[in-house]
């Protein structure tokens, strides 16, 4: 068996993490007795400073062909984010329609919460994240700049298939683990879009009498993220809520360098694409001491996908025991002084 697998590195830290744990990928074949094929694109910000655009035109042709995508990070301090990220990572998690963003947060043994009272394994939760509409929709307009009767005009779209794939997922999660789905809105300030969301979840719900329905407001659920982590299972959301929702999640359970996802291509007619939650970090970027482990739990996922599970596994547990050896190297975010590259070697020592 042979997978392709286009690696984008992008920016910051995002090139630090990706080169990073790229030998493991290597590993993880090796393990697995599959072949990998590997294409690293150096797209992104400096691409942009050489010639105004992230990627070249071809870009989507050219991804569409690999099995999967492992990202690292995009952004820039130079050029505004709205320019960087609408030219290369938004548009394909759109292009490929990966309506279905999965994101992990777990408190792993030896790692220690901001939060008081919890343990490892006390906070275990997975948010799905409707990923390709939603308040990300590119709908609106901004005109008369710089008069009086200057508009900006931002639109959020909630189509049913889009909202339903999303909710669907959610469902699903939910029935695999422990049967639980938080379903989180803005229902009672947002009458069209999230009232809408809410009445899928209910139709939907009538498909899985074995899941528990909690609705909490996106207010209220920011609160409860932090006031009770520990209680949640599965959680559904909007585009929008879902990615301020999961840098939440990654804080909880100790830092934003553990947080991986996963941008799913449902109908599997494109590839999905892997990635840490954390951006390109310019506070920290360039000197080599980035947690690399959003990106090699990101790697897990990947191989979780591709149907490698044995591999998948593998890794997540040489995290899993990384994690609670009080000797392994650690990165500063974690209190450790460990380089990324460290971090890394040793991962491999585990697999
Ligand atoms: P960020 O996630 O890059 O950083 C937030 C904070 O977390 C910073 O203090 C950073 O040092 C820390 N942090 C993040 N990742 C870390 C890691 N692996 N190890 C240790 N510490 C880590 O968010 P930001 O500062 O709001 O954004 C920076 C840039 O990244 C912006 O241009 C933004 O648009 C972009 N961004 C891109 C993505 C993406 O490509 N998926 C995600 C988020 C932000
Ligand atoms: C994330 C990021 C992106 C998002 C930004 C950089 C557009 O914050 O993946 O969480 O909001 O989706
Ligand atoms: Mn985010």
């Amino acid at each position: 068996m042979t997978y392709s697998i286009s690696i984008l590195p992008g920016d910051g830290i995002g090139v630090e993490v990706i080169d990073a744990t790229r030998p493991l990928l290597d590993d993880a074949a090796h393990a697995g007795g599959f072949e990998l094929e590997t294409t690293r694109y150096d797209w992104g910000s400096e691409r942009y400073l050489e010639s105004e655009s992230m990627m070249p035109d071809d870009a989507i042709e050219t991804l569409e062909t690999y099995d999967a995508i492992l990202l690292g990070a995009v952004g820039h301090p130079d050029i505004p984010d709205h320019v960087t990220l609408r030219g290369m990572m938004l548009p394909i998690r759109k292009a490929f329609d990966q309506q279905v963003c999965k994101r992990p947060s777990v408190l792993f043994d030896g790692v220690e919460s901001p939060l008081r009272g919890y343990d490892g394994g006390d906070i275990d939760f997975v948010l799905y994240r409707e990923n390709t509409e939603g308040e990300y929709a590119d709908a609106g307009g901004h005109e008369h700049r710089g008069y009086p009767h200057e508009v900006a005009v931002q639109t959020a779209v909630y189509t049913r298939q889009g909202t339903e794939t999303i909710v669907r997922a959610a469902f699903e999660a939910a029935r695999s683990r422990e049967g639980r789905l938080t379903n989180v809105t803005k229902s009672n300030a947002q009458a069209h879009g999230m009232v809408f969301w809410d009445e899928i979840v209910e139709e939907v719900s009538s498909d899985y009498p074995d899941v528990t329905v909690e609705r909490l407001l996106v207010d209220a659920a920011s609160m409860d993220l932090v006031r009770r982590p520990d209680e949640f299972d599965v959680l559904v959301a909007s585009n929008l809520f879902g990615d301020i929702l999961t840098d939440i999640g990654a804080i909880v359970s100790g830092s934003m360098g553990m947080a991986p996802s996963a941008n799913i291509n449902v109908e599997g007619h494109s590839p999905s694409m892997f990635e840490p939650v954390h951006g390109s970090a310019p506070d920290i970027a360039g000197r080599g001491i980035a947690n690399p482990l959003a990106t090699v739990l990101s790697v897990s996922m990947l191989f979780d996908h591709l149907g490698e599970s044995e591999v998948a596994r593998d890794i997540w547990r040489a995290v899993e025991s990384q994690l609670a050896d009080a000797d392994a190297p650690r990165t500063p975010d974690l209190g450790g002084s460990a380089t990324t590259e460290a971090v890394v070697e040793d991962i491999r020592t585990r697999l």
